[in-house]
């Protein structure tokens, strides 16, 4: 049975979605995974795994316990988030290991919105680019699964199930009500709905992290994998998922109007290092204005690729965690 290695798969949000899919697609091991972490310290939620994959520590600074975690594995796919400055030098130390260890594909730690996307955004560009680089040097086989926003931030909030609803979803968004929610709150009825120049508002992609786990489980079985692995959960306007929320939640949602101009003047006074985080959050909405394939939106590649698999939609997913009770 081939290995997948999941470096960071520790994490609670979209480590663990891969994690608990895989055990779930292959209840017979066909597929055996294991994590990469700076730790040999089992997360909380291991709790609720009957089969518990093996952790392998490893230090992304010596090639050696990179190389002797790697050993027999066929997959390696990244999930970490180094905020320390050693994001891309940590994920070329890992693709080298997986080149000289043989390993079949390298994933980077992708999982945001598409390439052209990444390139709008400092942080992302600046955390990314390097290691695409490097994959395309290195001659591996590898690819970049971009989902688009995690849809589990519509879920802050919600309550009763908001920890299965946000599925580890960090919640450090910028909306104004300090909620950590972004674009729509819930937690103040309040949305910023981007408009276009022409007056139309774009569309996004957003995928629920559980349905991201399951599109990588699925694929591993997929004998070529595209360079660009896009999971589309769906792709709606932002005005179409404000009046989702106002139907779903039967309130009146507070909208502000947000054009490209505005966005423009406030990106222009984040430029202090601790302002990098605020100004990644209005270079997303700006990309998003653009309204393009290979930014916000994403077209559904893995989904063609793996038709068993069905995305939750926004609408059902809002139905699912804030629906009034009787409806
Ligand atoms: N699409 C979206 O809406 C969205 C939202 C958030 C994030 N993302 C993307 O998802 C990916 C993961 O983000 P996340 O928020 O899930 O990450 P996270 O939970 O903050 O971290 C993931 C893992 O990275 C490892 N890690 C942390 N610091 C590290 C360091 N200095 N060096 C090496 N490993 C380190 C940790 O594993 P160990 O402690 O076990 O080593 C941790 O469990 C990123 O590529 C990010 O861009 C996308």
């Amino acid at each position: 049975m081939p290995i997948v290695a999941i470096a960071g798969g520790t994490s609670i949000g979209i480590g663990r979605s891969i994690i608990q899919a895989i055990l779930q697609t292959y209840p017979n091991g066909e597929w055996n995974p294991i994590i990469l972490s700076r730790s040999q310290k089992q997360p909380a939620w291991f709790s609720t795994l009957e089969r518990k994959p093996e952790i392998k520590a490893v230090d992304y600074k010596d090639a050696s316990t990179l190389l002797s975690a790697l050993k027999g594995v066929h997959t390696l796919i990244s999930v970490i988030l180094a905020i320390d400055g050693t994001h891309a030098s940590s994920q070329v130390a890992l693709l080298d290991a997986a080149v000289q260890s043989d390993c079949k594909r390298f994933v980077p730690s992708e999982w945001a919105c598409g390439p052209k996307g990444v390139l709008k955004v400092d942080l992302l560009a600046a955390a990314k680019t390097p290691v695409w680089e490097a994959c395309e040097k290195s001659g591996i086989e590898w690819s970049r699964f971009n989902v688009g926003s995690f849809m589990n931030y519509l879920g802050i909030g919600c309550g009763e199930n908001e920890d299965e609803a946000c599925a580890g979803v960090d919640r450090e968004g910028d909306m104004p009500d300090g909620s950590g929610s972004f674009l729509i709150s819930f937690v103040s009825d309040t949305a910023e709905l981007l408009v276009k120049d022409d007056g139309t508002v774009p569309r996004v992609t957003m995928t629920e992290i559980g349905d991201v786990g399951r599109f990588v489980a699925t694929a591993l079985e997929l004998e070529r994998w595209e360079r660009d692995m896009d999971v589309a959960g769906d792709t709606v306007r932002l005005d179409e998922v404000v009046d989702i929320a106002e139907r779903v939640t039967g309130k009146k949602f507070d909208v502000r109007r947000l054009g490209r101009k505005e966005l423009e003047k406030q990106v222009e006074t984040l430029v202090s290092e601790q302002d990098m985080l605020k100004r990644m959050w209005v270079q997303l909405k700006l990309m998003m204005l653009d309204d393009e394939v290979g930014s916000a939106v994403l077209k559904p590649v893995v989904n063609e690729l793996c038709p068993g698999i069905q995305a939750i939609s926004v609408e059902k997913y809002l139905t699912k965690y804030w629906a009034k009770k009787g409806l």
